[in-house]
């Protein structure tokens, strides 16, 4: 038997339903916000991923997914969805003829090749937003908000939002300068990763799975020591809009995120409630505003988030969050014979494009079978239809919670389910 690739899944059932109802709450949500829809290709030239996430990041170290097409061109499945945003942002010029800022939002599957667990996958979807060309700390707040509200209208409660800031190109820089010093006594207890990690990037060694625990990295230098002015302002309006929003917020010290190209504002929600796993970071994100130059583009700010939809998904599940999703059908109706088929197949069409939800017996099931089927459907109302009622053409219509019966016209029929669904 052919098996779907390791880290993978795949979706039907009920769960299909239930992400059908979170995406569409995602869509009415960036309505609401007045974002825009932004598609792009799910693979990009290598190079975008490498520049844009960070040659040393352990997305592109060791999580990639590369390959050369038939053209010998070096391709990458997209591990993310930002380096793939600032790159259409760019390419399409957005910088020139829009109205600042564009308000980005995307959706769709990303790759890593991590190993495998629970909340965990080699194909993964996201929900991201990307806002660039505004330097005002409102548009990180209103970023944090995004996650956070939909969390609220899915009725999640165990949530907690970490915030953190890596501060300006200057401070950033200090702050690495910090490191270095720091960690300069201490490289050899430090693992291989590290010891690379301190020549090309000592942040990332902050970020590191193996020394997580280690009481080098637990004792590190904290950004916010080393935040200039202009920084500690722009964390602290952050944290007053948040406020003003009735965000509750913790300032974690030791969030520095495994994406090489933050500046200022990173933030991570994660799941709060005990028991959930370590895979418990819903989402994360924050600012960055030297990407869209690193890429090739003018100097343009900003700022966005991603979160994992299976993460999501879980999180409702452990919660047991109820969601409103439709599990039942309006109409099934029955062919009593091979000769009604045509008539019960035109009204099958006729429901269906006047709005309801109408199936059908396909498999020539008595009469017994197909009143079970309606139940396992869970269908409002059965139609019969018989020699009688194609020779009279009048239906009969059974209520299938009340039992009740009822006779009408095909052309009574709409207005009557109209009424009474
Ligand atoms: P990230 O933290 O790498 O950030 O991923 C965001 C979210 O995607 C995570 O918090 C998690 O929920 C989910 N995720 C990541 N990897 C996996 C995986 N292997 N399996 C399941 N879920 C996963 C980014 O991707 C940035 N592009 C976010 C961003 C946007 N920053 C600024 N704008």
């Amino acid at each position: 038997m052919i098996q779907r690739p390791k880290g993978t899944y795949d979706v039907n059932g009920i769960y299909g339903k239930k992400l059908l109802y979170v995406e569409e709450l995602i869509e009415g949500l960036m309505e609401k916000y007045n974002y825009e829809y932004f598609r792009t290709p799910i693979f990009e030239s290598s190079t975008l991923f490498h520049r844009g996430v960070g040659e040393t990041t352990d997305i592109v170290t060791k999580e990639t997914y590369d390959f050369k097409d038939r053209g010998d061109r070096d391709v990458t499945l997209r591990p993310e969805g930002t380096a793939s945003i600032v790159r259409s942002f760019i390419e399409n010029k957005m910088y020139g003829n829009r109205t600042m800022p564009v308000k980005a939002w995307y959706y769709g599957p990303m790759f890593r090749y991590e190993r495998p667990q629970s909340g965990r996958f080699r194909e993964f979807y996201q929900f991201g937003v990307e806002v660039f060309g505004s330097l005002d700390a409102m548009s990180d707040a209103e970023v944090i908000s995004i996650p956070v509200n939909l969390y609220k209208l899915l009725g999640l409660k165990g949530i907690k939002v970490n915030i953190n800031s890596l501060g300006d190109k200057e401070s950033r820089e200090m702050y690495r300068e910090a490191l270095i010093e720091y960690f300069k006594p201490h490289i050899n207890d430090l693992c291989e990763d590290c010891k690379e990690r301190f020549l090309k990037n000592p942040l990332r060694i902050l970020d590191c799975k193996i020394d997580a625990d280690s009481d080098i990295l637990k004792n590190a230098p904290k950004t916010i020591d080393y935040l200039n002015s202009n920084s500690l302002n722009h964390f602290n309006k952050v944290k007053k809009y948040l406020e003003a929003m009735n965000i509750d917020y913790t300032i974690n010290t030791k969030l520095v995120r495994g994406l090489d190209y933050y500046t200022h504002t990173v933030f991570e929600v994660e799941a709060s409630v005990e028991g959930f796993g370590s895979q418990n970071v819903l989402c994360g994100g924050g600012r960055y505003d030297n990407l869209v130059e690193t890429l090739d583009g003018p100097k343009t700010s900003g700022v966005g988030f991603a979160m994992g939809i299976e993460r999501l998904m879980t999180a409702l599940d452990y919660e047991a969050v109820t969601l409103p999703i439709i599990d039942n059908i309006d109409c099934y109706i029955i062919p009593v014979s091979e000769n009604e088929k045509d008539l019960a197949i035109h009204i099958l069409q006729d429901l269906r494009l006047n709005g309801f939800i109408a199936d059908i017996d396909y498999n020539n099931r008595n009469l017994k079978n197909n009143f079970k089927n309606a139940d396992r459907l869970n269908s409002k109302f059965i139609i019969i239809i018989g020699e009688e009622e194609k020779d009279s053409g009048i239906l009969t219509i059974k209520n299938n919670e009340t039992k009740e019966e009822y006779k009408l016209s095909h052309d009574e029929l709409i207005d009557f389910l109209d009424q009474n669904i």
